[in-house]
């Protein structure tokens, strides 16, 4: 029965699942002594489902997106995304996971300063050695309604808009799962309110399992399942009903 190490195992059971995380731990050494962020958190998601992470500022919700990610590496137990052994890799097997597999989209939308609204699209495919990138670029920036501001830098764009050319750089690589952390936290709520339309109709077209983080409640409603973080501790995975 039990002849695979520990991760073989691991990533048997996780098998047709989109993602699935056991035993998983984070701990920092601080000068004050070791700090523990996320303790012995177990979850699985399915293929096109949806995620709402809640829970207080601090109690490790962005280190645990990281972690799913494979943007960071765990202390303990493991994750396995769309079938690979993230936790296990190096950064440079990491790195292709995400180019491969991952969108990420962040609360401070993370432009490239220096690069245009359709370059910044275009980098993730570029990133990963695609041959066609201004295409499919130009495709998603119309999808996001930024087909008019391709060569805008990020300066010249308000923050719904850089927002927008966020989602279309998270999208582009056609990703298996998108990750989002507090997606709207940086934007008023009406700009919010079209950011979250525009997340979950990409997330339709393309059958994306979506996991973010939030605080908004609304954004959360959205969502068919909610895990609750508390002091690095998963304390409830409840399904939403609509
Ligand atoms: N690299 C780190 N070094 C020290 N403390 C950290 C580090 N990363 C996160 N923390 C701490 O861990 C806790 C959880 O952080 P975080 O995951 O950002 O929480 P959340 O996203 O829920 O607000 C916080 O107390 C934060 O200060
Ligand atoms: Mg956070």
């Amino acid at each position: 029965m039990h002849d695979g190490t520990p991760m073989q195992d691991e990533t048997a059971r996780a098998a047709g699942h989109a993602l699935a995380v056991a035993g998983l731990g984070k701990r920092v050494a601080l000068p004050s002594g070791d700090l523990t962020i996320l303790q012995d958190v177990a979850f699985r998601v399915g293929h096109g489902d949806t995620v709402a992470i809640v829970g207080a500022s601090g109690s490790g919700k962005s280190t645990l997106l990281s972690l799913l990610a494979g943007l960071d590496t765990p202390s303990t137990g493991s994750v396995v995304l769309d079938g690979a052994p993230i936790s296990t890799l190096d950064e440079d097997g990491r790195a292709k996971v995400r180019g491969e597999k991952v969108g990420f989209v962040f609360q401070s939308f993370q432009l490239l300063p220096s690069l245009t609204a359709l370059e910044n699209v275009m980098l993730p495919l570029e990133l990963r050695g695609d041959r066609e990138v201004d295409g499919p670029a130009r495709e998603v920036l119309a999808r996001v309604g930024l087909g008019e501001r391709l060569g805008h830098y990020p300066r010249q764009l308000s923050g719904g808009e850089q927002q927008r050319v966020a989602l279309a750089r998270a999208f582009v690589t056609r990703p298996s799962l998108l990750f989002a952390d507090e997606p709207t936290g940086n934007l008023d709520t009406a700009t919010g309110q079209s950011i979250i339309e525009l997340l979950f109709a990409l997330n339709a077209d393309a059958g994306t399992t979506l996991v973010l983080v939030t605080h908004d409640d609304h954004l959360a409603q959205r969502c068919k399942r909610r895990l609750r973080i508390d002091s690095g501790r998963l304390v409830a995975d409840e399904a939403m009903t609509a």
